[in-house]
């Protein structure tokens, strides 16, 4: 049964079918998902649809492109209900370059990131990261807080491999989505291979990022056997190798 690390069933690309589709997971191999919040009334969702289905459970946190949401109300928010059982880590928080390239912005982007990376630190939670062309400021400023302590997954990951290598000296798992069956996605395809299978998490980042062979359609979790069979084509491995080490390694992350 497959683990999905990394949803956004909040989305109202969802609003149509969202019950039926949720309903259809575990009849389709998907045991457990968490869904992330990447701003306030994602975190907000993310909290209600955790209370509505067992095999749900929550990330709260704001996303670096996000950040003006985070004010004295919100961060009390985010303190309270981190607490409740259901929610397993915060995020997506994290740097984003690509979107915002003025220095200020960027700035605030570090500034929230580690304050949601200390809060987390606070109530015993790991992270889930999003980092995108920010890797040298994001591994700086992780070192620099002693992220090491702190557990946790750097999602969707875009980087290179020796990148990969230097998150994994830390402790953190690599999420790895539908972008590794695209024929040109040669970087990831490397992180995939060299990555040890047992700091790997399948992740979908549903709405988006769907695989081959649906790729630019709305992505769900019930495309996650694409992503395991190409991991594991890669690796010389099959697919339920993937599926159930990558289980196996979201329960110790999250569970
Ligand atoms: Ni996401």
């Amino acid at each position: 049964m497959i683990f999905e690390s990394h949803a956004h069933y909040d989305d109202k690309q969802f609003d149509q079918d969202r019950d039926e589709l949720l309903l259809s997971m575990k009849e389709n191999g998907i045991e457990t998902i968490i869904n992330v919040g990447s701003d306030f009334r994602g975190s907000k969702e993310t909290v209600k649809l955790m209370e509505k289905y067992d095999f749900i459970y929550g990330a709260i946190g704001i996303h670096p492109s996000d950040i003006e949401d985070l004010n004295e109300e919100t961060c009390r928010w985010l303190e309270n209900k981190a607490a409740l059982e259901k929610v397993v880590a915060i995020g997506e928080i994290g740097l984003d370059y690509y979107w915002d390239k003025e220095k200020e912005v960027q700035q605030k982007q570090r500034y929230w990131f580690k304050w949601q990376m200390e809060l987390a630190k606070k109530v015993n939670l790991p992270v889930i990261i999003h980092s995108r062309d920010a890797a040298e400021d994001t591994l700086t400023l992780m070192k620099g807080i002693h992220a090491e302590e702190i557990p946790g997954v750097i999602h969707c990951f875009s980087y290179s491999k020796e990148m990969a290598a230097e998150y994994v000296k830390m402790g953190y798992y690599i999420g790895i989505g539908g972008v590794v069956t695209f024929k040109n996605a040669k970087k990831l395809k490397e992180v995939a291979a060299s990555v040890p299978l047992e700091r790997i998490l399948l992740e979908t980042d549903c709405p988006y990022l769907a695989p081959e062979p649906h790729r630019g359609k709305r992505n769900s979790s019930l495309n996650l056997p694409y992503v395991a069979a190409e991991i594991a084509r890669i690796r010389e491995i099959t697919p339920e190798e993937v599926i159930e080490a990558t289980r196996k390694n979201a329960e110790r992350l999250f569970l």
